[in-house]
């Protein structure tokens, strides 16, 4: 016999995103059963992106989620356009009223993990969703294998993908697990962790003749850095002096301090959104729905602003049978996302350079970025998508 556990929202993914809900719903009253192929180890030391948008924090820190975010994390309020060696600030408070916080997602995921442990969180780690089913009935499936390789089903009132980039649930929404608008790029990420001091106290985001790099950073004693490279690049094939040349051709003006690097992977990168983001009692959130290409970090932020979205719609749902919000979920949750696609987009292409970029190309480059930082409104265009649209508020 084949057991199965029954629930009100089965949440496949223990990312960003199915916790997040899951806290939210617990909040509210809503239980829900977290399922995620990944062992909490895993999914607590992956190295992603460290910027969270003013909202997202907002979110974190007024749920409960994390207190650590302000206490571990960096408030930043501004960043750094770089050109033909030039430094431009973009500050945020006096364009926006906002700012970002430099706080790793797997920071995050700690916080989020250990919130919902404490909170009785029927959350699993090690089990296998191997597709869901009966999205047009009230009672929709997800079919799933624990870590022994025993099956098992969650037979819930509503089920939602939260499973990332390669999500198992979505073919039971767009009836098939690639359906969606796509866009390759013709570069990626070399991303290195080292042991040095901080090269500069805010993000730099660097454009050059060379190509791109990012200066971030995560503590007095580790930083974050990358550099534009080919998609097909091997993390192994460069020596650390090699790295550093890389890096420091892309960064002209200001001298890297160097360190031991400890980690380095290639991020490829991609755009994609999903053709349909709900069928009846089955929705997808965060990357499964969507990808974005890292340059403005707005990946996990997104995830987060579907989460309260799904979440009050789920509250309206199941709380008081009422289906105006789930059934306008996707119209709504598709503006922000294809304006964030736009601006991880528009970051991308003004500050990378293309392999086959001809010289009025790499100019006009240069022109559109003068038009940005020389301009007050350019500048808040930037802060504004940067720091984050308004979001949903959360039902707490
Ligand atoms: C980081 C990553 C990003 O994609 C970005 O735009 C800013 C910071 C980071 O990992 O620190």
């Amino acid at each position: 016999m084949t057991e199965t556990v029954r629930t009100r929202v089965a949440i496949v993914g223990a990312g960003p995103a199915g916790l997040l809900l899951s806290h939210l719903l617990a909040a509210a009253g809503i239980e829900s059963v977290v399922i995620d192929q990944r062992t909490r180890d895993e999914i607590e030391s992956t190295i992603r992106a460290g910027i969270l948008e003013h909202g997202t924090v907002d979110v974190l820190t007024s749920s409960g989620a994390s207190d650590r975010v302000l206490t571990v994390g960096h408030r930043h309020d501004g960043i750094e356009l770089r050109f033909e060696g030039q430094g431009h600030r973009i500050d945020f408070p006096s364009l926006t009223g906002r700012n970002v916080w430099l706080y790793p997602q797997h920071e995050v995921l700690k916080d989020l993990i250990a919130a919902r442990l404490a909170g009785g969180q029927d959350l699993r780690f090690g089990v296998t969703a191997l597709r869901v089913e009966g999205a047009n009935t009230d009672r929709p499936r997800v079919f799933a294998e624990d870590a022994e390789g025993k099956a098992f089903e969650i037979d819930a009132e509503f089920v939602v993908g939260a499973d990332g980039s390669r999500s198992v649930a979505r073919a039971a929404v767009t009836g098939s697990s690639t359906g969606g608008y796509f866009r390759e790029y013709p570069f990626a990420w070399f991303g290195i962790l080292c042991e040095a001091p901080p090269s500069s106290e805010e993000l730099i985001y660097s454009n050059s003749a060379e190509g791109f790099a990012l200066i971030s950073q995560r503590s007095a004693t580790v930083q974050r850095m990358y550099f534009q490279c080919d998609p097909e690049a091997d993390p192994e094939a460069l020596s650390e002096e090699e790295i550093w040349e890389q890096l420091q051709i892309r960064v002209p003006g200001t001298t890297l301090q160097q360190g031991p690097i400890f980690q380095r992977d290639v991020l490829r990168f991609r755009s994609f959104v999903a053709h349909e983001l709900r069928a009846g009692r089955v929705a997808l959130v965060g990357d499964a729905a969507h990808t974005v290409p890292p340059t403005g970090a707005k990946g996990m932020n997104l995830a987060v602003a579907d989460v309260l979205l799904l979440e009050r719609a789920l509250r309206a749902l199941l709380l008081e049978n009422d289906e105006r919000l789930i059934d306008g979920y996707a119209e709504t949750a598709l503006q922000r996302i294809w304006k964030a696609q736009h601006f991880s987009w528009w970051m991308t292409s003004m500050l990378h350079v293309a392999p086959d970029a001809s010289d009025f190309d790499r100019l006009r480059q240069v022109g559109e970025l003068r038009s940005v930082v020389e301009s007050e409104a350019g500048r808040t265009y930037l802060a504004e998508a940067y720091t984050g649209w308004p979001l949903a508020s959360a039902g707490h």
